[in-house]
């Protein structure tokens, strides 16, 4: 598709509900005793994979409406092994964390995956879970996975990656597990599955970068009402930072500081951003974000200890970068390597097509902007929805355009995407 330049971005929009939240939603709903009603629950190509899969596993789920669901809990060790393996289909954070919860299940379990999932790591969550006595035996690191339900024992473990998929893995292992469960994170990583577990009545113990569970021996959670996607406001907040005289409002937005490094990243570069309204729903810190348009932007360098921050905005980074007059740096992100593609591949590719003077790093990339639309061109997605977003941004702050290819994959994370940016496109 071809994806034309636009002047400015203005109005106020709502995004779906966030998807790490939404899969989280559904697992741990999954686990609780009685019903567990679901509300702006954020409906995506991902997120339907952990639909399925839930329902594979017997739990009853009603779709009350398009972004309700209501979940009618099995019990903690209430899921059942299906025949057919469970496809994770794209979904990472599906794959990682449903494994740490069918470690202490009654019964055998597979898990596959499309084949980006096939190639991204899974040893970093079977290591752990065999320490604490799963039977979970990967390919070659890789899915399939076969799963053979066990008594496990809790442990310590310090990650070796800074991975919010794999602490809650780990976590979700230790509800199951004798004893308690700590994980010892080398920079903090998003906190929801703690923040759910908490909800869900869990005893959770934080200290400095360690976060412990116990075992539990029910989960009761009534409702959750999932916050917007900070991830999916991210492509029209940079939008609106980079077209001078846009005025852009995304309300009901997940703000965890956690996940909301881009507002720091985007005031850092000069961009004025305004957070109304905030609040917290059950732990989730909420709230709008307004961002108006700039014309000069200031470089900035992004490291380790912020990238788990922004992790999945940090494409949108690179874009930013383009348009701020000297050199904008993200290091510390070997993580990007691992994702639906080799993010700083994938990235650099998709800047240089358009004309940006962008080069990899081992970790990261390095732009070198000017305060000038870039010139537009042909990007390929690479079947990776954060990077058809990116095109799709880019090719509105151009002069000539994106010809996109591969826009398709933007419903595995945010289906209504470009209905939305049409909405507010001027
Ligand atoms: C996620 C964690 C991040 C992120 C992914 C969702 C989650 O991955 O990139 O899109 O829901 O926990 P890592 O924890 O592997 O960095």
């Amino acid at each position: 598709m071809r994806v034309e330049p636009i002047a400015r971005i203005d109005g106020h929009i709502a995004v779906p509900g966030d998807k790490s939240v939404s899969h989280r939603a559904l697992l741990i709903g999954a686990l609780c005793d009685g019903e567990v009603r679901v509300r702006q629950w954020g409906r995506s190509g991902d997120t339907e994979s952990t639909l399925a899969a839930v329902r594979a596993l017997g739990v009853l789920v009603d779709e009350e409406d398009i972004d309700t669901l209501l979940v009618h809990g099995a019990g903690l060790h209430g899921l059942r092994g299906p025949e057919a393996p469970i496809d994770c289909g794209n979904a990472g954070t599906l794959a990682r964390l449903i494994t740490g919860i069918l470690a202490f299940q009654e019964g055998r379990f597979e898990l596959v995956g499309d084949a980006s999932l096939s190639s991204r790591p899974m040893a970093r969550v079977t290591e752990p879970l065999a320490r604490m006595g799963a039977s979970v035996s990967d390919t070659d690191g890789h899915l399939p996975l076969l799963i053979e339900g066990r008594e496990l024992k809790g442990i310590e473990y310090e990650l070796p990656v800074a991975s919010a998929q794999v602490k809650s893995a780990i976590l979700l292992a230790g509800i199951g597990a004798r004893g308690k469960t700590t994980v010892v994170e080398p920079t903090p990583t998003r906190d929801h599955t703690e923040l759910m577990l908490e909800a869900a009545g869990v005893k959770v113990r934080r200290k400095g970068h360690a976060v412990g569970v116990e075992r539990a021996n029910s989960l009761h959670l009534e409702e959750v009402l999932v916050p917007g996607d900070i991830s999916s406001a991210a492509p029209f907040l940079v939008a609106a930072a980079l077209l001078p005289g846009s005025s852009l409002t995304v309300h009901d937005v997940g703000i965890n500081p956690r996940r909301a490094g881009l507002l720091d990243v985007l005031e850092r570069m000069g961009v004025r951003v305004g957070v109304l309204n905030k609040r917290r729903i059950a732990g989730e810190l909420v709230g709008d974000i307004e961002v108006t348009g700039t014309h000069e932007l200031v470089p900035t360098w992004v490291g380790a200890e912020e990238v788990p921050r922004l992790v999945d905005e940090l494409p949108l980074v690179a874009l930013l970068g383009a348009f701020a007059h000297g050199q904008t740096r993200v290091s510390g992100a070997e993580e990007l390597r691992t994702k639906e593609s080799d993010r700083v591949e994938t990235v650099t590719a998709a800047l240089h097509a358009i004309g940006v003077r962008i080069e990899p790093l081992d970790d990261g990339f390095v732009v070198r902007g000017t305060p000038a639309r870039p010139r537009g061109g042909t990007v390929d997605a690479a079947g990776d929805h954060r990077i058809a977003m990116l095109g799709a941004v880019a090719g509105i702050v151009s002069r000539e355009g994106v010809r996109l290819e591969g826009a398709e994959s933007i419903s595995i994370s945010f289906p209504g995407f470009f209905d939305l940016l049409a909405s507010v496109a001027q």
